[in-house]
């Protein structure tokens, strides 16, 4: 099913939350709307077991028959991110605890402690059920684990947990006590007992285990999951077996590690801009998972062939992904519901399809009569089928038909942009120069220059393979282990074009700064030393050569065999370097010490890329067009999406598939629409 191009389309689906007769509705609605796969059961543990061994599954029954019957699949889920009152009240020890010792009470969802025994044997319990009875269905396409993994805990359970697990990470006391500098305010440990969780404490907390208590909770979770995954993979080997992402920077998650883990990458999308920000959050979080998913294909293919059902993804690159949630319309922004304005939630969609998403999945279905998100949208609202959105759901139904031969392609990308989980975590920590440092935030910034410059663009991860890729972008990557130091290098030595951004490379994997100069890591490669931060405040500006303004942060830059490039022009770095270039090997190493504003990093990335040799995806395109290429065995379909309120001409030449039209000389993309062009000469 997975092999053939086919783009999946549906939403949650929650019938535990209505009486039967409507089952039949929402069916029939489905599929008019050529709804293809539905997530279920993702929330309804206390449906399935209503009492401790105690299953319910006649409802479940009915429900998956009936999607068999009608030909629509499911992505049926295991209900572990709900435990039921039942549960809590047998386990309190089960409850999570607030860094500050709070044990939080059942009444909400996510309330469990993801190292307590009694939890993780309760959901095994009931995945095991479920995956006994259901691994055979014929409307299984997919095992959809937990939801959004990412609550934490910091209770007993999970100290002695995060013990065993330094235990093996450092092998030693002195090790650990080494990594994590403990010989600063005496906090040298004499025994692995004397190490808790980080709980709230009386002022600054030791960064080191800060960082290594988000690495060990990622795993944790990741060990959650794989569980529940061997489980469900032993019941039918066939079926691949994923979880949904949350994208947030506060996750506790390292996504790329776990994409070793899925057989597909899941996100959730909710891009909170209500302006132009949300398209280009939208694009960033797709290049992100394809990178994900790229990254975990890679590494599942060095441990070895697959033993089990594997999503393909693109030919090149095998990076499967599925946006497996997304808002239909109203997204909660600064204290307010925002409605989407027509046509949004299609291009929002159309945009992670172009990015390589194998479908569009939202929540939910339909939407609830109470319950906490009662005003969340749903693809048939509170005022039913005779919608707005349910018309939309209905259109973009057959839109993603038309389409459907582009599942698969090679999503075309010219530049690389490195992302790193564990330099978002350490960049957390209050301690640093700047508390408007964010690693997430920096490289959806670079990411955004190179959207609005019409590059396209690759995320990776620091050591992963850049072949093919004209410019590599580094920003803000706070941690480098020497591993990572010498992948940077050998890129450029062999000819790669790199471009770092500030605080990249000043502290090594244990958040340790390198000392010299900054960006310790890095400064052979880049030929600068850096002797000084100078952190601007919130506001605060400080103007460049050749125009445009740096924010946030700005360095004293000591050349060390680099050219500067861009130079402060006010200040006291005034006449200092801010940019700087440098011929290294057969390469090109940038640099670039603060953080230019929007406009100024649109240039400044742009020069960088053309100097590399990358070239925008669709030159032609106008202010306010996006355009994704993809390429596969049959030929190239270019994507235009119109993100302005008048139509554009585009130039192409091919078949538009939303219309069917010949397309001659250029293509009429309408106002908020989205043209698919399959190209008649591949461009090249
Ligand atoms: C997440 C969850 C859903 C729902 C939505 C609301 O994605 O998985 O259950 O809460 O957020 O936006």
């Amino acid at each position: 099913m997975w092999d053939e191009p086919r783009l999946r389309f549906g939403g949650d689906w929650n019938p535990e939350q209505w009486p039967e007769q409507v089952w039949a509705e929402d069916v029939t609605l489905m599929r008019r709307a050529r709804v293809n796969l539905v997530t279920v059961g993702v929330f309804a543990w206390s449906r399935l077991e209503p009492a401790p061994g105690r299953y319910d599954f006649d409802w479940l029954d009915r429900v998956l028959d009936l999607l068999a019957d009608n030909g629509i699949r499911a992505a049926l889920a295991t209900p572990t991110a709900s435990p039921p009152p039942w549960f809590s009240l047998a386990h309190p020890e089960a409850l999570p605890m607030t860094d500050a010792g709070v044990r939080l009470y059942h009444g909400s969802r996510d309330t469990y402690c993801a190292a307590a025994p009694a939890y993780r044997a309760a959901a095994s319990r009931i995945a095991g059920v479920l995956a006994d009875r259901y691994a055979h269905h014929p409307a299984l396409e997919l095992w959809h684990v937990h939801n959004e993994y990412g609550t934490v805990c910091y209770c007993e359970h999970a100290a002695t947990a995060f013990r065993a697990w330094l235990t093996a990470r450092h092998g030693s006391l002195d090790a650990l006590n080494a990594a994590w500098t403990t010989s600063f305010w005496s906090q040298h440990y004499s025994d692995w007992e004397q190490i808790s969780t980080p709980r709230a404490t009386q002022y600054l907390a030791n960064p080191g285990q800060l960082l290594d208590f988000r690495r060990f909770w990622s795993d944790t979770l990741l060990a959650a999951y794989t569980e529940q995954r061997d489980l469900l993979r032993a019941a039918n080997p066939a079926v691949p077996v994923t979880t949904n992402y949350v994208l947030a920077d506060w996750v506790p998650v390292d996504h790329a590690r776990w994409a070793a883990e899925v057989d597909l990458v899941a996100i959730d999308h909710y891009p909170w801009s209500v302006d132009g920000g949300a398209e280009e959050q939208t694009a960033f979080a797709a290049d992100l998972a394809r990178g994900w998913a790229r990254h975990g294909a890679r590494a599942r293919a060095a441990a070895g062939p697959p033993a089990t059902a594997r999503v393909p993804g693109d030919a090149a690159a095998g990076s499967a992904w599925l946006l497996m949630e997304s808002a239909p319309n109203l997204i909660y922004t600064a204290g307010r519901m925002h409605a989407k304005e027509p046509g949004r939630m299609a291009r929002h969609s159309l945009a992670h399809v172009a990015r390589g998403s194998r479908g569009a999945m939202y929540f939910q279905w339909r939407a609830p009569v109470g319950g906490a998100e009662r005003f969340h949208s749903a693809l048939v609202p509170h005022a039913g089928p005779d919608s707005r959105v349910f018309r939309e759901t209905v259109e973009l139904g057959g839109i993603l038909d038309r389409i459907a031969e582009t599942d698969g392609a090679v999503v075309e990308a010219s530049v690389a942009i490195g992302w790193d989980a564990a330099s978002g975590w350490a960049l957390r920590h209050p301690g640093l120069p700047s508390q408007r440092i964010d690693h997430h935030g920096e490289v959806a910034a670079a990411h955004r220059a190179l959207w609005r410059a019409g590059f396209g663009c690759d995320v990776v991860l620091p050591g992963d393979s850049v072949d093919g890729c004209a410019l590599l972008v580094l920003p803000a990557l706070y941690l480098a282990s020497d591993a990572v130091a010498a992948w940077a290098r050998g890129y450029v030595e062999g000819g790669g074009h790199l471009l770092v951004t500030w605080l990249s490379g000043v502290a090594d994997e244990h958040a340790r700064v390198r000392t010299g100069g900054y960006p310790g890591a890095f400064r052979d490669v880049l030929g600068v030393r850096v002797e000084e931060f100078h952190p601007l405040a919130d506001g605060d500006e400080v103007p460049l050569d050749g125009g445009g303004t740096g924010r946030i942060w700005a360095e004293n830059v000591g050349l060390t065999g680099a050219e500067a490039v861009r130079a402060y022009a006010g200040g006291v770095l005034a006449g200092q370097p801010a940019v700087t270039r440098h011929r290294h090997g057969a390469g090109t190493a940038w640099y670039v010490s603060t953080r230019p504003d929007d406009e100024t990093y649109r240039r400044l990335l742009t020069e960088a890329a053309l100097a590399a040799g990358a070239a925008p995806t669709c030159p032609a395109a106008p202010a306010g067009v996006e355009a994704v290429r993809r390429r596969g065995a049959a030929g190239s379909w270019l994507f235009l999406l119109n993100h302005t309120d008048r139509a554009h001409r585009v130039a192409a030449t091919g078949v538009e598939l939303l219309t069917g039209a010949a397309v001659d000389t250029a293509v009429e993309v309408p106002a908020g629409g989205v043209a698919v062009v399959r190209e008649a000469a591949p461009a090249r």
